[in-house]
């Protein structure tokens, strides 16, 4: 067993970690308060390869394995969730959707752009009546021939604004239940795509979340991901590898918001000495710290279940149920120890916490997590 990272992960985590200081840092707290979609970091964030991290150079990646993936996005949400959200989907949904499911024209066409970061993408699964319960989709894809006719409405889409290309899972036979679903890849532009509100979130505000409509919209035959009725299980399988950055995510925020409170804890003096010489502040660091490591350890065990093509569905939920529960248990602590300061948004803490309740929540809720753990324990 060896918990070393190679020099490559280590220059990986250590160019995110630049990144996050010089780049994100700046505007965070404005870019929170504001809703403002964090465009040019992400633009950068393309530039530099961290919007098609684990795709094949030959589609326009990186090339580096999910163990690098999760290093970055520890560093990115440190900082700002807001931007590491975008770079989530795009990575984990979008482009490992495109490249391992999708046909070579598909690959061209879309996955290149998308992976070289000349644009992003959405992935566009829920609906008003269809979060948890994934295969009750309302929206429906009907076969005219030469084209599918589009129709309904997607909810809570991350990137439903900033996208050029969607994912989009549709019923294309109601009869035959999730084995009648499909996955199209739809062009936002094309005539009947509407964008809906922005979502007013409680977290994760930089990030650009809205309801899309789907009217009449003429999606050509080539655009269906896979054989007909592969769509749930592209879903899913997408989903799986989507939680563990989801986790990493979620790990990002409680290092972020542990790291904070340590360091206030050395400079806020209480009681005639600095806050960190009292027991109950030591008490609460090393919780926070062991609560981390062993987040990490979850999180880091599911990348390398993956990059080792072994099974890593429960691998991937439990990273997510229990890295997510510490980003909420770290973040309120770290409030804790800021005292007052800790309720204000001027400090980070607070925005650190509110984003922290969205990974108990996206690409599964903690029950879905814990359903796809007991299946596995009991079959
Ligand atoms: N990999 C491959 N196939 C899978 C799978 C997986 N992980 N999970 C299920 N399947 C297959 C099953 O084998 C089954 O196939 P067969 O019929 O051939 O046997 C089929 O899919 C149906 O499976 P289930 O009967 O288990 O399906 P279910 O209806 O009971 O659902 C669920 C299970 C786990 C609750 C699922 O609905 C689920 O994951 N729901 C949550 C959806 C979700 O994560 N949404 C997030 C939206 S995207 C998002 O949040 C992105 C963002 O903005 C950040």
């Amino acid at each position: 067993m060896n918990f070393e990272l190679t020099e490559e992960h280590l220059s990986v985590q250590q160019a995110a970690r630049d990144f996050a200081q010089t780049e994100l840092l700046p505007g965070v707290i404005e870019r929170d308060n504001k809703q403002e979609f964090p465009a040019e970091q992400i633009k950068k964030l393309g530039e530099l390869g961290f919007l098609g991290m684990m795709v094949d150079p030959k589609y326009g990646g990186s090339g580096m394995d999910t163990v690098s993936y999760i290093l970055a996005m520890e560093e990115l949400s440190k900082i700002d969730a807001s931007a590491s959200v975008v770079v989530s989907v795009n990575n984990s949904l979008v482009c490992w959707g495109l490249e391992n499911f999708g046909n070579e024209e598909q690959k061209q066409k879309y996955l290149v752009p998308m992976a070289s970061g000349k644009c992003h993408g959405a992935f566009l699964l829920s609906e008003p009546e269809a979060g948890s319960d994934a295969t009750s989709q309302s929206t429906t894809a009907i076969d005219m021939g030469d084209h599918y006719l589009l129709n309904g409405t997607k909810n809570w889409i991350t990137n439903g604004n900033t996208a050029t290309y969607y994912l989009v899972i549709a019923q294309t036979d109601v009869e035959k239940k999730h084995k009648g679903i499909n996955a199209f890849i739809v062009e936002k532009n094309t005539l009947g795509v509407t964008v809906g509100k922005k979502e007013d979130k409680m977290g994760i505000r930089g990030s650009d979340t809205h309801s899309i409509m789907f009217q009449d919209v003429k999606v050509p035959k080539e655009n269906r991901i896979g054989e007909d009725g592969f769509g749930f299980k592209f879903a899913m399988k997408t989903l799986t590898g989507g939680r563990i950055g989801i986790a990493a995510q979620a790990l990002g925020i409680a290092s972020g918001a542990y790291e904070l409170a340590l360091a206030y804890s050395k400079q806020r003096k209480a009681f005639g000495k600095e806050i960190m010489h009292h027991q109950a502040i030591q008490f609460k660091l090393a919780d926070m710290a062991t609560q981390i490591e062993a987040a990490r350890l979850l999180v880091m065990k599911a990348a390398w279940l993956k990059d080792n093509d072994l099974d890593y569905n429960m691998a991937g939920s439990m990273a997510k149920v229990f890295a997510s529960e510490v980003a909420m248990w770290v973040t309120t602590e770290a409030v804790q120890v800021h005292g007052g300061y800790g309720f204000v948004k001027e400090y980070h803490v607070e925005r650190l916490m509110r984003d922290a309740k969205i990974t108990q929540i996206y690409e599964g809720t903690s029950e879905v997590q814990r359903i796809v753990i007991s299946r596995e324990i009991l079959k």
